[in-house]
């Protein structure tokens, strides 16, 4: 496994590879790598010849208030575990490689943006989108690998992808959680002890909602209002948002139809943690 910083690095060794008749898939992170990040490299390793993972903490898709100074950052386990699971190479460039000074281009998506994370997180798509088509451009993979918990995040790439036309399969893959519920995510490293078990009230909420809908619930209000309920008897807990949205669209939806996403972000103190779950 090799470890590139510079675009120049990673485009010689893509062009190399594709010479070669080798197929190349693509595991985007920010680091800090979980098992949910594990369970992308897996399916990366199991479908293509060679896998790449970038390591990139994007400033674009920050907000001013956000947690970009203290997001968690670890090279030398992230290297291990990639080194574990058979990848080929670390892309990890430094926020000047990635963003020269006179940078003034930008990939931004209307409506798939305007509900969910995009009403709380303003510019956050708009960052996403951009690094995401730099990195598919300078990768340029066959697939490219995104977990399902970031639903909204899936749904915006994959549409990306169909309206400019970008030359690549956008795999979805599932939550992984912890044993007790939990959904993995780098950010479950901010929270304290007693914080860790509050935030339980995520999953048992999304549990419940499930379970509402599978057991024949028709109205979506009724099923956001009882994950609500649950969540409001949580006094460590602070509502983003919960809702019911179409899948697709991700517009707001009154009635459970298919493909429907029920999604929630949650504070637990000051941490912002999401969770969702899809009927389809
Ligand atoms: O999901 C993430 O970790 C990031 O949003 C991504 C896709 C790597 C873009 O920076």
């Amino acid at each position: 496994m090799t470890i590139e910083t510079t675009i120049d690095a990673v485009r010689a060794q893509v062009k190399a590879w594709k010479r070669s008749g080798q197929s190349v898939g693509f595991v985007p992170t920010m680091g800090y790598l979980h098992e949910g990040h594990g369970s992308l490299i897996e399916a990366a390793r199991r479908e293509n010849d060679k896998v790449v993972v970038s390591i990139f903490v994007n400033p674009m898709q920050f907000g001013p208030s956000e947690d970009l100074a203290s997001y968690p950052r670890d090279l030398k386990k992230d290297s291990a575990l990639c080194e574990s699971l058979g990848v080929d190479l670390i892309f990890h460039p430094e926020p000047e490689e990635m963003y020269h000074p006179n940078f003034s281009s930008f990939v931004d998506m209307t409506v798939l943006t305007e509900e969910l994370c995009g009403l709380s997180r303003p510019v956050h798509f708009r960052g996403v989108c951009t690094v995401v088509s730099k990195l598919f451009h300078i990768v340029q993979p066959d697939r490219a690998y995104f977990g399902q918990k970031d639903a909204q995040q899936l749904a915006v790439i994959r549409h990306m992808v169909e309206d400019l036309n970008m030359d690549l399969e956008i795999v979805g893959c599932p939550i992984i959680r912890e044993e007790d519920g939990l959904a993995k995510s780098s950010r479950n490293t901010y929270l304290s002890p007693g914080e860790r078990e509050a935030a339980l009230v995520l999953s048992r909420s999304i549990a419940l909602g499930q379970k509402m809908v599978e057991d024949g619930e028709q109205d979506a209000g009724r099923v956001i209002a009882a994950m609500k309920e649950m969540i409001e008897k949580e006094p460590m807990a602070r509502i983003d948002y919960v809702k019911a949205v179409d899948g697709r669209t991700m517009q707001q939806i009154t009635a459970v139809r298919r493909p429907m996403l029920v999604a929630i972000a949650v504070y637990i103190g000051s941490t912002r943690l999401i969770d969702n779950f899809i009927w389809e």
